[in-house]
């Protein structure tokens, strides 16, 4: 293996794509995510360090993750000239990110406006052996003068996102060589406290404490001769009260102790196990390889390992993007990826969804409904967060309706769906025992309320809503939501009874505890098999949603060059007005749930909706799906279209919104493509299998997944070995 596929590189510097690059070379350790800013000031730099579950109020969204003091704050002054890249020449500028262990290094050679030149190299990582702590370094060598050097590195409470400041002041003291600066969130209340110390290669540098208030600043100054390199590092370290009691990892650090080589080699060596288990060797096509490990290494940074409380934003903790939000990104999308190569990731994240019942029951119940009904967008406690007015991006004095948070229910089977995934592959029966069953008990209450009885057809119905095709919004019978919610219903009737016969003693308890009777789940049975489920038996088609077939359909041909959505072209009005998607719905729907419908049926389904998806420019979720289903068609060329389309989603910001964080879903999809789609993995009860189809060009595809506890190798061949 050559280092090229695991290094994502910077060469030379472009300010048209400093907040692209930012996104792409965020770091974290599955508790926090900083952005790849600069150390030093850049006018217009989007700095941001997230720590899951630490949210804040916020007009519109209600709830945002808050953006932490910048612990990577560092200025250089260079006798007398402050270091930075608005000012003097760049002599040489690279910047790699090393996807093996998440080391960010900036090389740099800088000529000052007075004509001194010096080589500067940024490194740092966030420790994934202590989840507390970040460390980071500049090594600074004069190359053709002596003076005074001076590095300053503080921690700024005054820290916001966008405008928005979420922190108030508490506390800020100074220990020894250390500070540390205590700060809360304005309306949620949560404490932080960051420490900080900066050390240097010689002992006998000047060190300063600048007790400034609200940004506490160290300081090391020494006169440094021409060619003498200079060494200083910074460790910091981020508590945050109500997760301290539940990382074991996050052990309290004693930062004066703490070494730049002994923390980085403890660190890399947990990096190698973690890729161990979840590395995807692709031979055969270089570019590609990298970007499946970039999103490996995305979605391993994001997945909270030590608590259970907390969820992956649709942009990670990358970026302001959808505020921190979680989606049904995670339990479709990027869930897979964890069940498959870190269960524990995945129980964590699904328990998220078992602890946040409470807020899906209320939600239910405002709306008239019973059982639980999971928000669209949630952040902490699992109340909706979907913003209900947003300003247009293209005008903001406008404001645009968003529907999702009222109308998007089928988060509600996509997250049983995924717990059911997650037994499959584990067998993890404890897990279904106290909280599985729990989530798909409740949520299919809320369906037998939510359905709608249709006394001329005879029929449920389940009106007004949105499918995953957010193109069209407050549409009736969405075959996606219908198909997957008699699945629900089924599968919840199915663990009743299961639940039942294998565990009586927490059957009986919980039964009591929902007040679930035999006569009810009766009903769910009955209900399910009446859903109303669209399938034309001339042709073979599902209508997406009922008057789907009337409506407008476009040549996407006549749109050719265009570098935005059918929908941002059109406007929302026009575009739901045409068959355009968004991204993919029936098909996405036959991806989940392959058993329900025979290959001729999925491939006529897909002929018909392929041409009418805008996959370049509609959702980053879409490739992902449309390439797996193209693999399993046999469909090569448009499978492989697609899946680089997924890949290069951040990589290469083909759709230009890379700056607002990393596409979480799309990196997980594209994890599914290779192995469910190119790989052809098959999960059954007892046993799983392959059908392997590579894409023209790939020697070999290999990786290793957990089955029911054991660990499985892939390992196909381009002449179809295995
Ligand atoms: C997509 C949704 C997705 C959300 C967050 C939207 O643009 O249509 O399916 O959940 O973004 O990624």
């Amino acid at each position: 293996m050559t280092d090229h596929n695991w290094m994502v590189v910077e060469e030379g510097f472009d300010p048209e794509r400093v907040a692209h690059f930012e996104t792409v070379f965020t770091q974290g350790n599955g508790f926090l995510g900083t952005r790849g800013s600069f150390e030093e000031y850049y006018p217009g730099k989007h700095n941001s360090t997230f720590a899951h579950g630490v949210f804040d109020d916020v007009p519109i969204f209600f709830k945002e993750l808050a953006n932490l003091p910048d612990w990577t704050e560092l200025f250089v002054d260079l006798d007398g000239e402050t270091f930075s890249l608005v000012s003097g020449e760049l002599l040489g500028y690279r910047r790699c990110l090393s996807l093996r262990d998440g080391l960010l290094v900036r090389e740099l050679r800088w000529k000052s406006p007075q004509g001194k030149i010096s080589s500067l190299v940024f490194s740092r990582f966030i420790s994934r052996a202590n989840e507390r702590l970040c460390l980071q370094k500049v090594e600074i060598t004069p190359e053709n003068y002596a003076g005074k050097l001076l590095v300053r590195a503080g921690l700024d409470g005054g820290a916001s996102n966008l405008d928005l400041k979420h922190w108030d002041w508490l506390n800020q003291r100074q220990q020894a060589k250390t500070f540390t600066l205590e700060l809360k969130t304005k309306g949620s209340g949560i404490k932080l406290e960051m420490s900080q110390i900066l050390c240097c290669s010689d002992k006998n540098a000047a060190h300063s404490y600048w007790n400034t208030f609200n940004h506490p600043t160290q300081a090391i100054e020494k006169v440094l001769k021409e060619h003498e390199k200079f060494t200083v590092w910074k460790a910091v370290e981020i508590k945050v009260a109500p997760f301290e009691q539940e990382s074991p990892a996050g052990k309290p650090i004693n930062l004066d102790e703490v070494q730049w080589d002994a923390q980085l080699a403890a660190h890399r060596k947990l990096w190698q196990e973690d890729w161990q288990r979840s590395d995807i060797i692709i031979e055969g096509d270089d570019e590609t390889q990298l970007a499946m490990r970039a999103s490996i290494y995305h979605l391993l940074i994001a997945g909270p390992r030590h608590s259970e409380r907390v969820n992956i934003g649709a942009k990670t903790l990358s970026g302001q993007g959808y505020r921190g939000h979680t989606f049904w990104d995670t339990e479709i999308f990027m869930l897979p990826f964890f069940t498959y190569t870190n269960p524990q990731i995945a129980r964590n994240l699904l328990s998220y969804r078992y602890h946040n019942l409470p807020g899906a029951l209320e939600k239910a119940s405002k709306n008239g409904f019973e059982g639980a009904q999971y928000p669209w967008e949630s952040a902490a406690d699992g109340r909706e967060v979907t913003p209900v007015w947003v300003p247009y991006h293209k005008d903001p004095s406008q404001m645009v309706r968003i529907w999702c948070g009222d109308v998007e229910i089928h988060i509600s089977s996509d997250i049983a769906y995924a717990v059911l995934q997650y037994w499959k592959a584990t067998g993890d029966e404890r897990f279904m025992v106290d909280r599985g069953a729990e989530i798909v008990l409740q949520t299919a209450r809320f369906w037998a309320s939510r359905l709608e009885w249709n006394s001329q057809t005879q029929q449920y119905e389940i009106n007004n809503v949105i499918g995953p095709d957010e193109n069209h919004d407050r549409i009736d019978n969405n075959a996606y939501t219908n198909y997957m919610v008699r699945w629900h219903l089924r599968t919840a009737v199915g663990i009743f009874a299961w639940l039942k016969t294998q565990h009586p003693a927490e059957f009986k308890s919980l039964a009591e505890r929902l007040s679930l009777s035999d006569e009810q789940v009766a009903e769910w049975a009955d209900k399910a098999e009446k859903i109303f489920l669209a399938f034309d038996e001339k042709t073979g088609l599902i209508e997406q949603f009922d008057g789907y077939f009337n409506l407008k359909t476009l040549d996407m041909r006549d749109f050719a060059g265009r570098t935005d959505s059918i929908q941002s072209i059109l406007g929302v009005e026009e575009a739901a007005q045409t068959q355009t998607l968004k991204q993919p719905d029936v098909l996405m729907l036959m991806y989940l749930h392959p058993e329900l419908f025979d290959p001729e049926i999925q491939k006529i389904n897909f002929d018909y909706y392929t041409p009418r998806t805008d996959l370049e420019y509609g959702s980053s979720l879409g490739p992902s799906i449309q390439a797996i289903m193209a693999a399993r068609l046999g469909e090569m060329q448009n499978a492989y279209e697609n899946f680089v389309r997924a890949a290069q989603a951040d990589l290469k910001d083909v759709r230009g919104n890379a700056r607002d964080g990393i596409h979480g879903a799309s990196a997980g999809g594209l994890w599914q493509a290779a192995v469910f789609g190119f790989a052809g993995l098959k999960i059954g009860e007892q046993a799983w299998s392959i059908d392997p189809k590579l894409p023209q060009g790939w020697k070999r595809l290999a990786f290793k997944f957990w089955y029911h506890g054991k660990e499985e190798s892939i390992d196909i061949r381009a002449e179809g070995k295995r």
